[in-house]
């Protein structure tokens, strides 16, 4: 299980250091976009991530908790984003074109779905993602708690992906901590996203080798 810790807990008055941190130590940097409208909370825009690209030797995965994602598709993938995931909430029936669009900038594109909304409703477009980011928490803020009935909502992905034979990555998103990281990449999770049990940890470098001390032996 890769590991791409949030910079959403780091520490803003240091972040060059939290930066180097995932650098060395985790696999994706993970970016939280929210505008305060999608979700009730506001994080951070380009001005952080166009200095965070600056350092970053890991991928950038830009998780757009925004409406209209289509807007900003093409400034994040300028800054140098890797992976780039939107809220199927965010696009419903244009959900194919924002795929499409994401994948002309040579980003790989992620749907994200909120544990309230069925899983299956993203299924029609699984064939073309290169991950499902199936929220463990409600989309909007750091240090909430792992929602148990995620497990359940990726095995369903993960049937679906082997019904179709598509090879797309599963992501969670919210609540993974050392305690439950060995149960998520049980459950067939690929790429665990954590801020706090990262940044909010004593020594976050610790924090990212205990998750990925989790993983199952191959
Ligand atoms: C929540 C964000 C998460 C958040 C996770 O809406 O998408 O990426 O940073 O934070 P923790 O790991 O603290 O739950
Ligand atoms: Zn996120």
């Amino acid at each position: 299980m890769l590991i791409a810790p949030s910079i959403l807990a780091a520490d803003f008055l240091h972040l060059a250091k939290d930066v180097e941190t995932i650098n060395a130590y985790g696999d994706w940097i993970h970016l939280d976009i929210m505008d305060g409208s999608l979700v009730p909370n506001i994080s951070f825009g380009f001005s952080v991530v166009d200095a965070v690209a600056k350092i970053a030797q890991k991928p950038m995965d830009v998780h757009l908790m925004i409406v209209h994602p289509e807007k900003y598709v093409e400034r994040f993938a300028k800054t140098g984003a890797s992976y780039i995931s939107f809220h199927y909430e965010a696009t419903l029936d244009e959900t194919d074109t924002v795929i499409d669009l994401i994948h002309n900038f040579n980003v790989k594109a992620g749907l994200a779905i909120n544990p309230d909304c069925p899983v299956e409703k993203i299924f029609p477009y699984l064939g073309k993602l290169d991950y499902v980011l199936v929220m463990s928490v409600f989309a909007g803020f750091g240090g909430q708690k792992f929602i148990p009935e995620t497990f359940d909502r990726v095995r369903a992905v993960r049937k679906e992906l082997e019904r179709i034979g598509h090879n797309s990555l599963i992501q969670v998103d919210g609540g993974v901590t050392v305690q439950n990281a060995a149960e998520v990449a049980a459950a067939g999770v690929d790429v665990a996203v954590a801020g706090s049990a990262v940044f909010k940890a004593e020594d976050p470098c610790a924090a990212v080798a205990a998750l990925r001390g989790c993983n199952p032996l191959p």
